[in-house]
């Protein structure tokens, strides 16, 4: 077995806040039959460390950033756990990233380079018994441990891994923190992890990790072009050979329609009308002869919602229907909740797991008019749940639906709409596109049993992440 250390600061079912808590929930026993045992290295937040059951340290620290630390070793969910117990860090009440106020926690950077710092440590043999070959880390929160690993003396012995799910999100500080932060001045250049004035965490994992990925092959693409790589893009170019797309995957069992405690289970897509007709009474919707459509989704600039708010009267007007569940920008929230005086829009401003399946459940459809979207995930549970996606052509969204083209729809092989570019007019007419579809019962019918077909677990990106830890290993 490969032993890998994964490094992040979500993971679910314990503590979640998008997408990267369901991937790195889900990795570890996705790749428990590919010959890879997969720990996981997380903040001990209060919540990490109360679902713990009996844990044994088995790393300390006597000053970790401003007070002392201690790794515990236990496991929870089923997930074998490495918690980097740190109170001054990260014994807080409210969001894991947010303070009281709304705002980033000051001390954020030193917060993940604490657990980066840590993670090297164990990289570098400080866990007696245990020895990662490979240290896997996610975004900023991670990309730290190549330097500190370099600072060690010990990046020639062990690989690294820095998968982005999100590039807009660099994790920039002051370089006046730079020897608070445990790095080497001579590196804050140009060529180093200095990004216009500020020190990069990012980009410090980009050009010192020995492998790239990011959460779908467009993605991948589009990280090298001025349009999405958030200023890095130029890093990527450097970095291409070394860079690769591994599509994200879901929680088959999480994630099962035929199974789910959550709604009336389905194994056809004829069993979604119970399901719609509860939710059109849970969210006070009337009968509509149009598509029920549901959002699910953070609500922030990236995810194209403002959009969705102007193209609204192409769904109205045709008899369709929209049920939203986010939270997220207070703009947006402000503007979501005064949609819904319309009798046929329905919002909820929240996080709520357990409407979540019922609303992807009980739709027709899923709208995701990203911006950009690394990979995505509600439209993955809409293919499975039968819920035709609609979908901005672009990143994950653009390999996973495959678009109800003439040619598509001749073939039998279309699960979804997508529409490019990123716009009112363009989303608009998707809409028209989707309530047409749905009015013709063979055609509709259809593309729920294409879509429920589709293959959206694990298991050829997990075998993806297996070669490449493997080929890693080989080039050591
Ligand atoms: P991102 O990570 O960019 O937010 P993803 O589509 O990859 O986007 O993942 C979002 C995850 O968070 C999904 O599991 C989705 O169901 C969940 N989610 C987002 N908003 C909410 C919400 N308000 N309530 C419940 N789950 C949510
Ligand atoms: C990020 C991205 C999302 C992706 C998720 C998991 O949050 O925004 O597209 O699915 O990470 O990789």
């Amino acid at each position: 077995m490969t032993q890998v250390l994964s490094i992040a600061s979500e993971c679910a079912p314990l503590v979640k806040t998008g997408g990267l808590a369901d991937v790195v929930g889900a990795l570890p026993s996705a790749l428990a039959g590919q010959g890879v045992a997969m720990r996981v290295l997380l903040p001990g937040y209060p919540a990490v460390m109360a679902a713990m059951g009996k844990a044994k340290p088995v790393l300390e620290e006597p000053d970790l950033f401003g007070g002392p630390a201690r790794v515990l070793a236990g496991a929870a969910h089923g997930l074998d756990l490495l918690v980097l117990d740190a109170p001054h860090l990260f014994d807080r009440a409210g969001s894991i990233y947010l303070g009281p106020d709304g705002k980033d926690w000051p001390d954020n950077p030193e917060r993940f380079a604490a657990l980066s710092w840590i993670a090297a440590r164990i990289g570098a043999g400080g866990v007696d018994g245990w020895a990662p070959a490979v240290l896997h880390c996610h975004d900023w929160q991670a990309a730290l441990v190549p330097e500190y690993l370099h600072a060690m003396g010990a990046s020639g012995r062990i690989g690294t891994v820095l998968t982005i799910h999100n590039i807009a999100f660099h994790g920039l500080a002051d370089p006046a923190r730079l020897k608070s932060l445990r790095l080497n001045p001579h590196r804050y250049t140009r060529e180093g992890f200095e990004f216009w004035g500020r020190i990069s965490a990012l980009k410090a994992g980009l050009l010192g990790a020995d492998r790239l990925t990011t959460v779908s092959p467009t993605y991948a693409a589009e990280l090298m072009t001025d349009a999405f790589g958030m200023g890095l893009d130029g890093v990527m170019r450097l970095r291409q050979g070394a860079l690769s797309g591994i599509l994200n995957g879901i929680d088959a069992q999480a994630w099962n329609p035929a199974t789910d405690p959550a709604i009336t289970p389905y194994k056809t897509a004829r069993g979604k009308a119970a399901n719609k007709a509860a939710l059109r009474a849970e969210m006070g919707l009337p009968e509509a002869e149009g598509p029920l459509c549901v959002v699910v989704s953070r609500l922030t600039e990236q995810k194209g919602l403002d959009l969705l708010l102007r193209a609204l009267p192409a769904l109205l007007d045709r008899g369709g229907q929209l049920a939203l569940l986010g939270s997220g920008d207070a703009a947006l929230e402000t503007a979501f909740r005064s949609a819904a005086g319309n009798a046929n829009v329905a919002v909820r401003i929240g996080y709520d797991e357990a409407l979540s399946h019922r609303m992807i459940a009980g739709g027709d459809a899923i709208l995701v008019p990203s911006r950009f979207e690394p990979c995505g995930l509600t439209q993955l549970y809409g293919l499975r749940y039968g819920t035709i996606p609609v979908v901005a052509l672009t990143g994950g969204l653009a390999d996973t639906v495959i678009n109800a083209s003439h040619a598509a729809m001749s073939a039998r092989v279309a699960t979804g709409i997508q529409f490019s570019p990123v716009t009112v007019e363009a989303l608009s007419a998707a809409l028209i596109r989707l309530c047409a579809l749905y009015a013709n019962p063979a055609d509709w019918a259809m593309l729920q049993r294409n879509a429920m077909r589709q293959e959206v677990g694990w298991g050829a990106s997990a075998a993806a992440y297996a070669a490449l830890y493997q080929d890693l290993l080989a080039s050591k």
